[in-house]
């Protein structure tokens, strides 16, 4: 079985000191951060650029995941590879050639990440997944933290059959509205990674929201 990782969100992050944000959820235990790239176009919000996250990335050893909400992925994936992003993940619905960005991601030396809207049925990375290390899966729809969770555990266990059947080794990620409740359906139907964001900073504890979370995610996969 893949590891359980929680990646945080740093869309709640104190953007005045996300350098220190960074450094206090890799000192809690988080495995990754979740860089929430948003050009307000392919969603309706403004978020952060590669400067940013290049400048945060001496702050934390850990994995750094790009998450490109934007219309053009192929032109600023690179940009977040040098800006120190092991993974690169791009929208299905943004990519005309969605297996050549994927392929390119890893060939620029990361680790390529496919991401699939709530509307955007499964089958659709069929033929990508060759050339895919992560699947993203939204259970919100994209551009904002804080929404309702959308459920979609027959689509998590169609894309995890889709992955075992075959044999590729690809992460399943859920990003939206996942919380110590919803992370658990997520987690029986087959995803081993957690993007949390508004639900995590909630906790006083960072570390003990961190805990519970994998903890309700390993119990409920058992
Ligand atoms: C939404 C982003 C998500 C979001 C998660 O477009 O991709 O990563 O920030 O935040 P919560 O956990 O609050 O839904
Ligand atoms: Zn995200």
């Amino acid at each position: 079985m893949r590891p359980i990782e929680i990646s945080p969100s740093v869309l709640p992050a104190d953007f005045a000191r996300l350098g220190d944000e960074i450094a206090a959820l890799e000192a809690a235990g988080c495995d990754r951060i979740h860089w929430d790239v948003m050009d307000g176009v392919f969603v309706p919000n403004l978020t952060i650029g590669p400067d940013i996250v290049k400048s945060c990335r001496s702050f934390a050893d850990i994995m750094f995941e790009a998450h490109l909400m934007v219309v053009n992925a192929d032109e600023m994936a690179p940009l977040y590879v040098d800006a120190g992003c092991e993974v690169v993940m791009v929208h299905a619905e943004a990519c005309t050639h969605l297996h050549r960005s994927l392929d390119n991601i890893q060939k620029l030396g990361a680790k390529s990440g496919v991401v699939l809207n709530p509307h955007t049925p499964a089958d659709t990375i069929q033929h990508v997944l060759d050339v895919t290390d992560h699947v993203l899966i939204m259970t919100v729809n994209p551009g904002f933290g804080g929404q309702n969770y959308i459920p979609l555990v027959a689509k998590i266990e169609a894309i995890k059959q889709m992955v075992d059947t075959g044999g590729h080794d690809i992460d399943i990620e859920v990003d939206g509205g996942i919380n110590a409740d919803t992370i658990k359906e997520c987690a029986a139907a087959g995803a081993n990674v957690f993007v949390s964001g508004s639900a995590l900073f909630r906790y006083d504890d960072r570390a003990a929201g961190i805990a519970e979370l994998k903890g309700n995610a390993e119990t409920a996969r058992s």
